[in-house]
């Protein structure tokens, strides 16, 4: 078979697949576009299975999945973070804020965007130092909020993107007195100073200039992650099958 033959062939084994398959979207996905009080369009299913396992459209995921399998298979374009965790390692902060640097927008690409830093922190509590799941949900808040001693200022960029008249919610201000106080304060603002508002499209870098960081500061579960039964491992799954029924 040609290349040509061959991709057609897959092509082909694709739609046949999807036939036979009803694959529902979780109410997360859609909610907004639609109320999500209102019942879902109902599928033809007669003869169908629905989908409890891997989505046939997205690439498959090793059996033990690792940090950068999920970077690769699963996030959307990393080099926001990749171009933070080098610019971060460029100023000489702690390997650990390295990590968290490289990891803090996993929720965004590759999750749920509202609250991401939350999420995140969740996603890697298990697999990190406290202090590195600590800046990651922490730099959520203190985006907001100038620290002129290291130099933050208040994002130009989201006066562009919230207007200028934005104002943190009560609880979020909350968050960030909390952490101004906190002995981890200066990790989780390190993180935002190394958060590029802008990343150069012309810098290209790659997962594997972490390798070594990832190796000492991120516990890869040996079951992989989704399957060692972690706090978080319902997470990593849902990630690697977006679409399971139940
Ligand atoms: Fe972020
Ligand atoms: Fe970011």
């Amino acid at each position: 078979m040609t290349t040509l033959q061959q991709a057609e062939a897959a092509d082909h084994a694709l739609i046949e697949e999807l036939d036979r398959l009803v694959i529902v979207k979780s109410t997360i996905y859609t909610s907004g576009e639609r109320d999500p009080r209102e019942p879902l369009p109902r599928q033809q299913d007669k003869g169908k299975l629905y989908l409890m396992g891997h989505d046939p459209r997205l690439p498959r995921m090793p059996e033990k999945p690792a940090l950068f399998d999920f970077f690769r298979l699963r996030f959307g374009p990393a080099a926001h973070m990749l171009q933070s965790a080098r610019l971060a390692k460029k100023n000489g902060v702690d390997e650990k804020i390295v990590l968290a640097c490289l990891i803090h927008d996993i929720a965004t690409s590759g999750f749920i965007r509202s609250d991401h830093g939350y999420w995140a922190a969740q996603l890697v509590e298990p697999y990190v130092d406290p202090e590195v799941a600590f800046a990651i949900r922490y730099h959520q808040v203190l985006r907001f909020y100038p620290d002129e001693s290291v130099g933050y200022r208040y994002p130009d960029s989201y006066v562009r993107l919230f207007g200028a008249d934005f104002k943190p919610e009560p609880y979020v201000e909350r968050a960030y007195q909390y952490a101004r106080k906190h002995r981890w304060y200066m990790s989780a603002r390190l993180l935002t100073v190394n958060d590029l508002y802008s990343f150069d499209p012309n810098i290209h870098v790659e997962l594997e200039e972490f390798t070594d960081i990832v190796g000492r500061n991120f516990r890869q579960p040996a079951e992989g992650l989704g399957f060692d039964d972690s706090p978080s491992a319902h997470m990593w799954r849902t990630i690697n099958w977006p679409t399971r029924y139940l």
